[in-house]
């Protein structure tokens, strides 16, 4: 693949900011969109615009057939067995809520538990934690070996017969590590638990298989890979979700309602009450044809091509704390400069043009676990070049000797 072609597509990269090219190394948190991505969602407003699964107009003809199409392209992307498996959600945090809300409140009761890891995101941990005290099940940490990486050794000794559940992130927003999913289903199926993904951090940069991985439920945002914010998916087993009860009521969702009862819709529209987000799936679609004109692969091989070049960079500069392993993470690097804030960090490196992270990436936990407050993260995605990661380090160095003068 072609960083330099690939980056024409991306109008937003082609500016400067405080005075110089902009360098932006925040895709962990959104990634930028292409033309081909805001021109599908225009062209839908400007042509095809209408509600879905409603008129039998010829506009609405159209629009359910664009939302439809992309639920077929999201399955497809994703290897589902079915498009009737994929809900579409405002994103991670709706997909994984609607798990917890529907199918662990349903499912779990006391004495069982609930297993995550000290890294989640908080989208992946807070509604465990409210799950475990509305049904009474006990909320559960797999521990992090010392280089914030996950054994399957801790998994087996965590996971037990009275799991009913195992969420876990595939890859770390934090730390960029990637968990071995498919081995944790297996020990989780062993056990009779369902295991749910959080794919937030993977689906924009791996091929993700989610029948290989076979996972129960996988969810993930569709502003992290190119498409539009507002628009996820939440992956289920069909088996799984005939079961589950919807947790929004109201319109689309339904199939006949009584004045005192009312009965639903099939997979996966009885997930979907309300006016959808149509304009987003679109957008979604087109973000998902864009990724697999490249390939993901290719994706993910430059990616890790730039991370091991960022990392040769940075072991050359004094003074720099990196988090998570050296090997097998993604093209997130978060660290800590000796002595000052990250958000001194950032607001240099911002000065310098270069846009990346600073805080607690919402993962407050895994922030007393590296017995930090906050960390600077830089994260790359497949417009980044050589030449991003060379202007990144140069503010980084001039950062460093700023506040080593500033600091004396
Ligand atoms: C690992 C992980 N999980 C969940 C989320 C939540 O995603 P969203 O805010 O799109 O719902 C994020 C976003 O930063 C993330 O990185």
């Amino acid at each position: 693949m072609n960083e330099h072609e690939i980056r024409k597509s991306f109008p937003i990269l082609h500016q400067e900011v405080n005075g110089h090219p902009l360098v932006y190394l925040d895709n962990a948190a959104t990634s930028q969109k292409p033309i081909q991505v805001i021109e599908a969602i225009e062209n839908y407003y400007k042509k095809n615009n209408s509600n879905v699964h409603r008129g039998v107009h010829t506009l609405g003809n159209r629009a359910t057939e664009a939302y439809e199409g992309a639920r077929e392209k999201v399955a497809s992307f994703i290897n589902a067995g079915s498009s009737h498996e994929i809900v579409f959600t405002r994103g991670t945090t709706t997909a994984l809520n609607l798990v917890a809300q529907s199918y662990a409140r349903a499912f779990l009761k006391e004495g069982d538990e609930i297993v995550i890891t000290p890294a989640e995101h908080h989208s992946n941990l807070i509604p465990w934690q409210q799950a475990a005290k509305a049904t009474g099940a006990t909320l559960k940490y797999i521990p992090l070996q010392e280089d914030g990486t996950v054994s399957l050794e801790n998994v087996r000794k965590t996971i037990t017969h009275r799991t009913k559940l195992v969420s876990i992130a595939y890859v770390s927003n934090v730390l960029g590590t990637i968990n071995p999913i498919k081995e944790i289903a297996h020990i989780a199926h062993g056990h009779g638990a369902i295991l749910v993904v959080d794919g937030a951090q993977s689906t924009p940069h791996l091929k993700v298989d989610v029948q290989e991985l076979d996972c129960d439920f996988y969810a993930f945002s569709g502003h992290k890979m190119l498409g539009p914010t507002g628009i996820g998916a939440l992956y289920g087993k069909r088996k799984w979700l005939e079961k589950m009860e919807p947790v929004e009521f109201g319109g689309e969702m339904i199939d006949f309602v009584d004045l005192y009862d009312s009965t639903w819709k099939e997979i996966p529209w009885k997930f979907e009450g309300g006016t959808p987000i149509i304009a987003g799936a679109v957008g979604l679609g087109a973000a998902i044809d864009f990724l697999q004109e490249i390939g993901m692969n290719e994706i993910a091989a430059h990616e890790r091509k730039l991370v091991q070049y960022a990392f040769e960079k940075l072991e050359g500069i004094d003074g720099i704390t990196i988090y998570g392993p050296r090997k097998g993470r993604s093209g997130v690097i978060t660290f800590n400069l000796d002595h000052v804030h990250p958000h001194d960090v950032a607001t240099v490196l911002d000065a310098e043009g270069v846009a990346v992270r600073a805080g607690h990436h919402c993962c407050q936990p895994l922030m007393k676990w590296l017995n930090v407050t906050a960390t600077a993260r830089a994260s790359m995605y497949l417009y980044n070049t050589e030449e991003d990661i060379d202007r990144f380090i140069n503010a980084l160095i001039k950062t460093k000797e700023y506040f080593s003068h500033v600091l004396g």
